[in-house]
């Protein structure tokens, strides 16, 4: 009789665990549901703290001076919207949430009188002006560029809204900041991203560094008998040119061979110098 019990309980449970089971494999089968690639809502406003290790990851924004003379004032009096709420533009216009920002362009970071500037802002433009890279920067993003600002703006990722905005802010002023140098727009360019448009440009100031390199090569196989000689070639790894004139002209009564065809080598350099 017990073991008749024992099977009436365990039948029950396992009935339940059957059910269950079957239930959660129906109402799956019924509420399918799929997590979506991007989450429906986008917190703007960064906090100061937390969240921020994401957003520090990110990839290094993209430089504007090259894209300035072709930037529009027009589209950044658009983008300027987004900074209206706390923000005036106009000369002589009042501080809002944000300071006013008629002249910004190459003033003083944080110089506007009776704005009450965050103890961040006012540290980190200590001696400072508003250039079009600091622009660039804080636009990119405001808390993430200066931490601790109290801009609560969570920035303009797109480089050609930040190009737009700041020709827009060059704008205002009597006399509008010079553009900066195309040309050291262009390595500027080059350095941190290849952007098509300037191509022409970057291709001239590159047109050095190639060349050095040729007659670093070039000496390099003159030396390739160095290889009986391992301090001349760790000289040539040490990159000075003159080095290598040195190590040619100490080693000339090591290595007979190598000496003629090294002197017009460090010559040629000489001559190159
Ligand atoms: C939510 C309000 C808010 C919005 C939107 C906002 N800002 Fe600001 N902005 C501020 C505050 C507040 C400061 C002062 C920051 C500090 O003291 O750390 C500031 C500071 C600045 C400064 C530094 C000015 C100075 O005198 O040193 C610039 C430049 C600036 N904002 C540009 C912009 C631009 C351009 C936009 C729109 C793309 C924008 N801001 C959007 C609130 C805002």
């Amino acid at each position: 009789m017990d073991s008749f019990e024992f099977n009436k309980i365990a039948m029950s449970v396992l009935g339940v665990i059957f059910i269950v089971m079957s239930l959660n494999f129906v109402s799956d089968g019924i509420f399918h549901s799929e997590v979506p690639e991007e989450p429906g809502y986008l917190i703007e406003v960064a906090e100061s703290s937390g969240g921020e290790a994401e957003e520090d990851t990110g990839p290094a924004y993209e430089p504007i001076a090259a894209l300035l003379a072709n930037a529009s004032v027009e589209a950044g009096q658009g983008v300027a919207k987004r900074c209206a709420a706390c923000h005036t533009f106009e000369q002589g216009g009042a501080n809002k949430v944000g300071p006013a920002l008629y002249g910004v362009v190459n003033r003083d970071i944080a110089s506007v009188d009776g704005f009450g500037y965050s103890g961040a802002l006012t540290e980190y433009g200590n001696g400072k002006q508003w250039t079009y890279d600091e622009l660039n920067g804080f636009l990119w993003k405001p808390k993430t560029y200066v931490k601790g600002t109290s801009m609560g703006f969570a920035g303009l990722k797109d480089v050609e809204d930040r190009a737009d905005i700041v020709a827009y802010l060059r704008s205002l002023s009597a006399t509008p900041a010079p553009l900066p140098d195309p040309e050291a727009a262009a390595a500027d360019t080059a350095e941190e991203t290849a952007n098509e448009g300037d191509a022409a440009n970057t291709e001239n100031a590159e047109e050095e560094a190639p060349a050095n390199a040729e007659a670093t090569e070039s000496e390099a196989s003159g030396e390739s008998d160095a290889s009986q000689n391992p301090e001349a070639s760790e000289s040539d790894e040490g990159s000075a040119e003159t080095e290598n004139s040195e190590a040619g002209s100490d080693n000339t009564p090591a290595q007979e061979g190598a000496a003629s065809e090294e002197q017009p080598a460090s010559e040629e350099e000489g001559a190159s110098q």
